[in-house]
């Protein structure tokens, strides 16, 4: 067998924000469905995905709840890792770009143009906030677009009309962060020349087009931009949070998240090849000509994703021995709206992922996303559609199909396979239509036409419920058992047909159809085939699909446009993960200053079972012989390390005062002696 060799990514999310619905319809789960399809054809492929987490988007964040932006992307790198693994989501790999490969490989493609003199130097004005002391790159800049009059734009970028322009165009600039106008101060950047590849990036997309079929809606947005002819862009921006421009002088610049951010897919494989301890999967899947390489995106990533990256893949491939693949499709999806109004967590508009699947399956949200995905135009969801699609759909066709089948043989034929003996045309057309599925549900995929996938999928089991019905079984079991058992035999095959080329969609129920049917998934071409021989035993049928009340979804309805106030959230830990920090009292034997550090004190401290020393960031709280004697409480199974060059046992537990950097330690009651562990 042919086995094609495919690299998939989908957009890497920011890490500030949770994944919700719209996020999961546009790049998520229609490359999720492609990529696992492939894996039941048999096919070589990864799946490459992570969180984005450098550029104004997080430091916003950041700025907002008044933590660092590290505190916000673990947060939200957990959260949505999470949310993903929740919704069925198959990546080989979910990265984050602010692991030190990342940096790495992000500075040398910067490297690379800077060495070959592609990047131009330029000044130029850009805003900067007085009040904060700042350069305010993009998102931090609100004004009237010069193009069209949204008044919501960014400094360089307006979302409404796409188009970009220097910041010295924005009509009416206000600062986000202060509110003041900002004015506009020069500084000095380095561009990268896009103009420079638009011949051959036009060229690039038009063979690509030819050969594999690209989206409508994507082509267009690439011609709009190549109208308008491609013009330098700043490669680097005046900030702290990101990766750094590996250059002497260059303190206090980062790359530009965009020039970085669609690396991390690189750099996420080379991760994977770590993991998996074999140091040349990212080459093969990224610099071997025989692969395919597919980025699935939304379509506000469209420009980066054909035109940018491409480009940057270009510059380096221009000078290297070991080139890049450009994509060769990118199948972006428009936007998924909710209840007909845009996503708004501001306006408590729409659920996330976790707020979802708290409440739901994941299947049901699975099938009815792909059911409607925004392939073409924009689509909603609508709560009484997804309630809809699960009752009259999942439980009412395909659940009702699979039970009254399993029902049927464990009474007539005690949960036997029985025998396909004698057949007439009604048995031989459901039979030749289950030959025909895999094919069909493939030239679809193959197309990235998911939806039309997943309606052909439903059908099947509807000509499942009609072949049920025709067949009577119940009349026949009576009066003709042989015709009887050729039509349980079918079903039942039908419905092995189902659990597998349904997996791509609704993959933990497909897991429970197998485990009825006590079989496995085989190979993808010979699925619509009679697989489930006579004399198979069957196991007890479970529940598929639970009916969704009227209730539930009212409630939902209900809860749209109220707005929570958000309390940022602490990540939370179970039982276990407490247990596993021991605390224990101790006391203060001995304490001195550390040379040369304003904060630091060296304690001696006595567990009972045990002397430590411990080193503690206190000194601005207590002089030294303040200690001597104190009941305290430590971390007493803390990873030693050495701070300032000196060993540090463990940790003291403290309380935040409102005055800054002061702590206040927690003292235990005199009664209580040394080495007590608390619980
Ligand atoms: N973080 C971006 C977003 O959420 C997508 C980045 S895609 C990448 O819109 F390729 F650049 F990583
Ligand atoms: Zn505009």
């Amino acid at each position: 067998m042919n086995r094609e060799k495919v690299l998939v990514t989908s957009a890497l999310p920011y890490a500030n924000g949770k994944i919700h619905l719209g996020h999961l319809s546009g790049a998520y789960l229609p490359a999720d469905i492609y990529v696992r399809y492939k894996r039941l054809k048999g096919d070589d492929i990864i799946y490459i995905c992570g969180s984005d987490e450098h550029g104004v988007p997080i430091t916003i964040s950041a700025d907002k709840e008044k933590v660092s932006p590290k505190v916000v992307i673990d947060r939200f790198h957990e959260q949505n890792k999470i949310a993903f693994e929740k919704f069925g989501m198959s990546f080989d790999i979910y990265s984050r770009t602010s692991l030190p490969v990342h940096h790495k490989t992000a500075q040398e493609f910067f490297k690379c143009y800077y060495d070959q003199g592609l990047l131009i130097e330029k000044k130029s004005l850009q805003f900067y906030d007085e009040k904060a002391k700042m350069f305010l790159p993009d998102r931090y800049v609100e004004g009237t677009c010069p193009k069209c009059g949204y008044e919501e734009a960014r400094s360089d970028e307006c979302e409404k009309c796409g188009s970009l322009y220097e910041p010295s165009e924005l009509i009416n600039p206000k600062s986000k962060i202060t509110g003041e106008t900002p004015v506009l101060k020069e500084t000095s950047h380095w561009y990268f020349p896009l103009g420079k590849y638009q011949e051959r990036l036009e060229k690039y997309i038009d063979e690509m087009n030819e050969k594999y079929g690209w989206k409508d809606n994507v082509l267009q947005y690439c011609r709009g931009w190549f109208k308008d002819g491609l013009k330098d862009r700043a490669y680097t921006r005046d900030l702290d949070w990101g990766v750094k421009v590996p250059l002497d002088g260059a303190e206090g610049k980062v790359l530009y998240v965009w020039f970085e951010a669609v690396l991390g897919y690189i750099s996420a494989t080379k991760e994977l090849s770590e993991q998996r301890n074999d140091p040349e999967l990212w080459k093969r899947y990224w610099q071997d000509t025989s692969t395919k390489y597919l980025a699935f995106i939304g379509k506000d990533n469209i420009v980066f994703h054909t035109i940018i990256f491409p480009a940057m893949l270009m510059g380096w491939n221009d000078v290297k021995d070991a080139k890049y693949l450009l994509p060769q499709n990118v199948p972006a999806n428009e936007f998924l709206n909710f209840e007909g109004k845009k996503f708004s967590k501001s306006r408590g508009w729409g659920v996330d992922v976790i707020e979802f699947l708290d409440m739901f399956p994941a299947d049901p949200l699975r099938y009815t996303l792909a059911a409607n995905l925004p392939e073409n135009k924009d689509t909603d969801f609508y709560w009484k559609e997804f309630q809809g699609r699960n009752n009259g759909e999942l439980a009412d066709i395909l659940g009702n199909f699979i039970n009254r089948t399993f029902t049927f043989a464990f009474k007539h034929f005690d949960g036997i396979v029985p025998q396909v003996g004698k057949l007439e045309k009604i048995d031989n057309d459901m039979i030749e239509l289950l030959k025909s599925y895999p094919g069909k549900i493939s030239g679809l995929i193959e197309r990235y036409k998911i939806k039309d996938a997943v309606f052909e999928m439903m059908n099947l089991a509807r000509a499942g419920n009609k072949y049920f019905n025709d067949s009577e079984p119940w009349v026949t079991v009576k009066k003709d058992k042989e015709k009887c058992a050729a039509a349980i035999n079918i079903c039942l095959n039908a419905i092995n047909t189902l659990a597998e080329i349904f997996e791509p969609v609704v993959p933990f129920s497909s897991g429970k159809i197998f485990k009825m049917l006590d079989t496995e998934k085989c190979s993808w071409e010979k699925c619509g085939e009679l697989n489930l021989k006579a004399g198979h035993k069957l196991n007890q049928p479970e529940i598929l699909f639970t009916k969704i009340e009227d209730k539930m979804i009212e409630e939902q309805i209900n809860k749209l446009g109220k707005v929570e106030t958000e309390v940022p959230q602490d990540e939370e830990i179970t039982i276990d993960d407490f247990k596993k920090v021991k605390l224990k009292t101790a006391v203060v034997v001995a304490a001195e200053k550390v040379k040369k550090s304003e904060k630091l004190l060296k304690l001696q401290i006595d567990l009972g079972s045990e002397k430590r020393q411990v080193v503690a960031g206190i000194a601005k709280s207590y002089e030294p012989e303040q200690l001597i004697g104190k009941k305290i409480l430590v971390v007493a199974n803390l990873k030693p390390a050495k701070l300032f060059g000196l060993d540090s046992q463990g940790m003291i537990l403290a309380l935040d005062t409102s005055e800054e950097g002061k702590v206040k330690i927690i003292e235990v009651d005199e009664s209580i002696s040394i080495g007590t562990a608390a619980k």
